[in-house]
């Protein structure tokens, strides 16, 4: 039989979206129903997702979840089963999912996401009346309480289910003070070094990983990488003591929402036979960021402002790329320093560097369609998603060479382009030099049209769908639930 899955995340699209977690989170419903594994989300009730969710059912009623009243509303997530935590003391208010419009962290997201996993628990133990889950799948430290309060915290009799913990960003692992573990209704012994304790504090994320039944991330490369230091960021001793059981399943991309034959969101749609129609898609993209039209290669880079992303050193290339004759094209938000430097490149580059600070899903559709090469320098990247799509709209990938990045792209190597495999560029550190070297490389190639063509075709008709991840994951759960 196949097992039924309850997923545990903070984000999924179209309902709410910080980053690549919620494009992971949402497409997993179809990618496993593709594999007959039935698989329900769990939300947090955001504004958003209640407002989406106008015929939702009530299908439980939670007396106190942490001290505040909670309801469990019954929807659906791009037509699969969806549930929603609908607890307003916790999630009913203005800005972001975890902080206030500012990006001010909200003080109690301890408890918000304490209460999240308690109410998951409640459901993988089968305490909902109508609901029984043969496994629970828990997405980043928002969802790594659930596991705790299943081991330290079931109800009587309860039959717990296994679990999985996919850790999407290592970066993020919810630690709270100390003090706060008196609150989250746990018994004593969770307090323990195998347990939800981390470096003298409450460490959610942790928790969930000594917790679960098997550990997960999102790239081969990246689940080796957070063995060490560098990476694993004080849990790589926990991570090596699993050894051999934490898996890297590459997150596929959703064919449906990115395909560039038939994207609503773009100028003119274009498959790999026709990329010269790609054309009318630069030229929009030029006017939009009100850039010269030249014959050198258009940049793109669509990010987070983070130190993860690199974006500190891409700053600091800017007047190298426009120096040999190339053009830019950034959207992006977070860290307001580097997005001064960003205006100031913008301002020195009248015509070749364009910069839009905010989030905007229709126009990063717009960049990869119209853009020559996606620009990635991140310092560490567990997966990454935008050069999937770039890879997809035959947006030419430039990237680090460092987790996701280095499993996704086959760099323009002499052996990759005499064996025509190549779709892309990869550089070796996070510095000035590497990213201003692969940056010319990839002025220097996008020169040999028929070359550049052959990279972009080879992306385009690579696999990144879901079906074979979802075959991974669709694996993975029928070992665990197999007894
Ligand atoms: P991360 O989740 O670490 O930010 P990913 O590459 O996995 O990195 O996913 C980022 C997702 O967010 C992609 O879908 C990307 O297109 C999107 N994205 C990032 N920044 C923006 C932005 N400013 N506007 C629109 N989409 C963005
Ligand atoms: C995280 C990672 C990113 C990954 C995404 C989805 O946000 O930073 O690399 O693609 O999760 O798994």
């Amino acid at each position: 039989m196949s097992p039924h899955v309850l997923s545990v995340a903070s984000e999924a699209v179209p309902l709410v979206k910080t980053g690549g977690l919620a494009d992971v989170v949402g497409a997993l419903p179809a990618a496993l129903a593709a594999q007959g594994v039935r698989l329900t989300t769990l939300l947090p009730g955001y504004p958003a997702v209640i407002a989406a969710a106008k015929r939702a059912k009530v299908m439980h009623s939670f007396d106190a979840l942490l001290g505040e009243p909670a309801r469990l509303l019954s929807a659906t997530l791009n037509g699969h089963p969806l549930l929603i935590l609908d607890a307003p003391a916790y999630f009913a208010r203005d800005g972001g999912p975890y902080g206030d419009a500012s990006g001010k962290d909200w003080p109690d997201n301890w408890r918000r996401f304490a209460a999240f996993g308690r109410a998951a628990a409640d459901l993988a133990a089968g305490q909902v009346k109508g609901l029984a889950f043969d496994l629970i799948h828990a997405h980043d430290w928002q969802a790594g309480m659930a596991l705790a309060y299943l081991r330290f915290a079931s109800p009587k009799g309860a039959v717990i289910p296994p679990s999985v913990m996919t850790i999407h960003n290592m970066a993020f692992q919810g630690y709270f003070p100390a003090n706060v573990f008196s609150k989250l209704g746990l018994p004593k012994k969770a307090w323990a070094l195998d347990g939800v304790e981390s470096y003298g504090g409450v460490g959610f994320l942790k928790a969930g990983m000594e917790a679960a039944s098997a550990i997960t991330t999102v790239s081969p490369t990246y689940a080796r990488e957070i063995r060490e230091a560098e990476f694993g960021m004080g849990l790589e001793g926990l991570i090596q003591s699993r050894e051999g059981r934490v898996r890297g399943i590459v997150n596929g991309i959703d064919t449906i929402e990115w395909n560039p034959a038939t994207d609503p969101h773009i100028a003119k749609t274009y498959t790999p036979k026709t990329l010269s129609k790609r054309t009318a898609n630069k030229r929009a993209l030029e006017a939009e960021f009100e850039l010269d039209r030249d014959d050198g290669p258009l940049f793109i880079v669509i990010s987070r402002l983070t130190w993860q992303k690199g974006m500190d050193v891409l700053v600091e290339t800017i007047d190298h790329l426009v120096g040999i004759g190339g053009r830019l094209a950034l959207l992006g938000s977070g860290d307001a320093t580097i997005a001064e430097a960003l205006h100031q490149a913008a301002q020195r580059h009248p015509g070749k560097v364009g910069i839009r600070i905010g989030y905007d899903e229709a126009l990063s559709h717009r960049m990869q369609a119209g853009g020559d090469a996606i620009l990635v320098p991140s310092r560490f990247e567990p997966c990454g998603l935008t050069q999937l799509y770039g890879l997809a709209y035959g947006c030419v990938p430039v990237v680090a060479r460092t987790g996701g990045l280095a499993d996704t792209i086959i760099d323009a190597n002499l052996a990759a382009l005499d064996a025509g495999a190549a779709t892309g560029i990869q550089f070796t550190g996070v510095t000035y030099a590497p990213l201003a070297d692969a940056i010319s490389r990839a002025v220097h190639l996008y020169r040999d049209r028929s070359l550049w063509t052959a990279m972009q075709r080879n992306g385009m008709t690579a696999d990144f769908s879901w079906a074979r991840s979802g075959t991974a994951y669709a694996n993975l759960y029928k070992d665990l639930t197999a007894t």
